[in-house]
């Protein structure tokens, strides 16, 4: 599509044998002005946003894909029907923490307005701030897990329910929903920003957050009748992992960070979601709002495609880089050229998808019903030294560990999810000792 209209344009201009170039600019892909273009495609039109869709489907025929292929942008059917949905919402303060502590029932000043006043922003530092908002604000569904876990503040801390140095709980959010109730909501924060020595920090995956013992504990303790089945399950997920599949298989994946998703032509794990054009991300998050919020209402668009102008926003936070290390830096780098450059090829250090089979690690989720395509991406690697643990399902605890060619062998016992080998991505685990020494140094950079 971009490619054909460039060579239009060129071909209109010679054809008028025009001696310069046109003052038309055709903007680079990915590049803000070419976001804000294809922006104005998917406000276009119902066709568009399918045929967008269509293409970013990697396996139309897992539960993610046929879930989508048939409610969204159908017209006259589906999802395009719902109410849409701009709610009133706000964040939990240290003061609304304290109420909701106490148990009382959330309230919400009767003066707030909703999230978004209904204005399209027209440049991208007024999509990114609107896109914040709904990252931190947009309600996914109410949470009464959440609610119980904010009247156990102790509890709450251990299951990575963090809060910043104001006391604030950034994550969740106290919001009015369609039948008129005012409940406790999560937002994407809860799994995308964590905090670091009191601050937030926004796209760090949430590490410590562990939903699946949030949940146990709350129907153990509510004594609500759940599967059994699926409370072991549940249990075993511990922080930072959570199964977001539709089916009844077992394949919690890590939480990632959102760095560099700019450069990343496939989305998630298993790379369910291919990424031509921000028009994929933008409908991933239409329709995530769409599904998490029980398939009720849809946000506005606008508000989808601000998220997604607010992830591709997204850098990991500066890191000093000690001068004296130069040397072996510059060795890890051609270290990582020579064996990692090949897969990991983008400008994040991520890439396209390799067969379960070729790269060999945990082949659960790659070919499972629910969001497998029978690959796993290449991830991007900024700020991958924080980014532990490691691989789709964070099998592995450090960097030096991914590189150790012991947690191949069948008798290696030292694994973070139990004893047995922590199989494939060999790539780097044959090095010499300095010359594993220097990887690690050149990845302490990205
Ligand atoms: C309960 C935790 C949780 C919440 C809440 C959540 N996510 Fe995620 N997110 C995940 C997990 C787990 C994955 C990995 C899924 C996979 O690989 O299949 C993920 C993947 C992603 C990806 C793909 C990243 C990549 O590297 O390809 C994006 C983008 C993303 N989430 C954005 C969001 C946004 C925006 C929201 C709010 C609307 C949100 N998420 C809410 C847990 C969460
Ligand atoms: C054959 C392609 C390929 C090569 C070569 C390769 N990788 Fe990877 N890498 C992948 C894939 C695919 C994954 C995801 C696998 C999974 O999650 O199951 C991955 C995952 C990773 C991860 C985990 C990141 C995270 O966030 O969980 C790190 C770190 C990594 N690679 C570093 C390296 C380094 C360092 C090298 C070179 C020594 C290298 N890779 C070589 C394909 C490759």
């Amino acid at each position: 599509m971009r490619a054909r209209w460039s060579t239009a344009l060129i071909l209109v201009v010679a054809c008028r044998g025009e001696p310069s170039p046109p003052a038309i600019q055709v903007p680079a892909p990915w590049s803000d002005a070419w976001l804000l273009q294809e922006g104005q495609r998917y406000f276009g039109d119902a066709a568009t946003r399918r045929a967008a869709l269509e293409a970013s489907l990697t396996n139309p025929e897992n539960l993610y894909s046929r879930q989508r292929l048939g409610s969204y942008a159908l017209g006259d059917r589906g999802w395009d029907l719902l109410p849409v949905w701009n709610p009133r919402s706000v964040a939990v303060s240290a003061a609304l923490a304290a109420t909701l502590e106490r148990g009382e029932e959330p309230t919400l000043p009767p003066d707030q307005r909703p999230l978004w006043d209904g204005v399209r922003p027209t440049t991208m530092a007024g999509w990114v701030a609107l896109g914040r908002r709904v990252f931190l604000e947009y309600p996914m569904r109410a949470e009464v897990f959440m609610e119980y876990g904010l009247t156990r503040p102790e509890f709450a801390a251990a299951v990575g329910v963090e809060r910043t140095g104001d006391g604030s709980v950034p994550g969740l959010v106290v919001f009015a929903n369609i039948d008129g109730e005012t409940r406790v909501g999560i937002t994407c924060a809860i799994c995308h920003a964590t905090v670091k020595d009191g601050a937030l920090v926004i796209g760090a995956a949430r590490r410590t957050f562990d939903y699946g013992r949030l949940r146990v504990t709350y129907d153990e303790v509510h004594h609500t009748r759940v599967d059994p089945e699926q409370v072991r399950r549940m249990g075993r997920w511990g922080p930072g992992r959570a199964d977001v599949t539709e089916d009844d298989d077992e394949d919690p994946v890590t939480i990632p960070d959102l760095w560099g998703l700019r450069a990343q032509r496939w989305l998630t794990q298993a790379g369910t979601i291919r990424q031509d054009s921000p028009l994929a991300l933008a409908i991933r998050q239409e329709t995530q709002l769409i599904d998490s919020n029980h398939q009720r209402v849809r946000p506005p668009r606008e508000l989808a495609w601000a998220l997604a102008m607010f992830v591709y926003s997204l850098t990991p936070p500066a890191r000093a880089t000690a001068p004296e290390n130069a040397p072996k830096v510059a060795q890890g780098a051609a270290v990582f050229a020579a064996h990692c450059r090949r897969c990991h090829s983008n400008a994040a250090y991520g890439g396209p998808p390799i067969a379960a089979t070729t790269i060999g690690t945990d082949p659960r989720l790659a070919t499972g019903g629910g969001r497998g395509t029978g690959s796993y991406r290449a991830p991007p690697l900024l700020a991958v030294r924080d980014g532990a643990p490691y691989l789709h399902q964070g099998a592995v605890s450090s960097l030096a560990e991914l590189l150790d060619p012991a947690r191949l062998e069948a008798s290696y016992t030292a694994g973070r999810l139990g004893p047995g080998p922590i199989t494939g991505h060999p790539a780097g685990t044959g090095l010499s000792d300095t010359d594993r020494e220097a990887l690690l140094a050149f990845l302490a950079t990205l």
